[in-house]
């Protein structure tokens, strides 16, 4: 699909990958509507790329429905998430609070499922834009915690495998309508949820990918996420982008 003049939309768009992904976006001639809770980032980088800002929690059906309202997406990228950290089973023996883990799906899973099947009853209504029918194009962001989660990631990685596991059955889904599902399970990638880190952590992680040895840039990310909206025939797979790391316990 060629990204100019389609309406597309970022969630998670105010920060990190998100961010670098709706500027790509933008450069590349899409109008852009960025879906964030933090308003004040997300208005920032909706001024600067000449796009659109709404408030919007994922995990919230109403909230997206509201912040779909008269837009006509066939770009759908999810990136909004959280990444608490916590164990089964704490230092003072006590277990992993259901809150957390309810907390973390429904904003990572449940979240992207809502942004991903609204947007895709609005895809599949609309006109076809090229000779294979294609409607548009659905990109969720999974992560390597999906298939090797740490020490203190159950919540994130049981969301994340979630995300992961959608991809096909709902590539399958929507085959017919002419929508394109994908995701992609980034490894380690420089962004504030990294950034908060000490210098020499975040150095020690990017050493354990084995080539390039170094956190990824969201600017890679974006530039996967053009290549899968160009490509026509990317359809139903998680791509892994993560330099060969595999990720150990801790
Ligand atoms: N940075 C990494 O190394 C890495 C690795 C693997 C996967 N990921 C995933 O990539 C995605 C983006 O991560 P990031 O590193 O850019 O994080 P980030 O914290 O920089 O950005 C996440 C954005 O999501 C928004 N958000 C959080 N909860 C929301 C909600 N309920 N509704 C709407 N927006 C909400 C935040 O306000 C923020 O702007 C996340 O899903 C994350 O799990 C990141």
């Amino acid at each position: 699909m060629n990204i100019d003049g389609l309406s597309a939309i970022v969630t998670g768009g105010a920060s990190g990958l998100g961010e670098a992904t709706a500027r790509m976006l933008a450069e590349n001639g899409a109008r852009v509507t960025i879906f964030d809770t933090n308003g004040a980032l997300g208005k920032t980088v909706a001024d600067q790329i000449g796009g659109d800002f709404r408030r919007v929690d994922v995990s919230d059906t109403g909230s997206v429905a509201a912040g779909l309202s008269g837009l006509e997406p066939r770009i759908c990228i999810n990136c909004a998430g959280i990444a608490p950290g916590a164990k089964t089973v704490d230092r003072e023996g006590q277990p992993h609070a259901a809150e957390i883990f309810a907390k973390t799906v429904n904003i990572n899973l449940i979240g992207t499922f809502n942004v991903a099947t609204q947007s895709a009853a609005l895809m599949a209504t609309a006109p076809p834009l090229d000779e294979d029918g294609a409607r548009g194009v659905i990109i969720n962001t999974a992560s390597i915690a999906a298939y090797e989660g740490q020490i203190g990631q159950i919540a994130y990685a049981a969301s994340k495998g979630g995300v992961a596991s959608m991809t096909l059955p709902m590539a399958r889904d929507m085959a017919r309508a002419g929508v394109r599902v994908m995701a992609i399970a980034p490894g380690l990638f420089l962004t504030p949820m990294l950034e908060g880190l000490p210098q020499e952590v975040q150095d020690s992680l990017g050493a354990q990918a084995p080539f390039p040895p170094r956190l990824g840039k969201p600017p890679e990310f974006a530039a996967l996420v053009r290549h899968i909206i160009e490509n026509r025939m990317l359809n139903g797979e998680v791509i892994r982008l993560d330099a060969a790391i595999r990720i150990p316990p801790k």
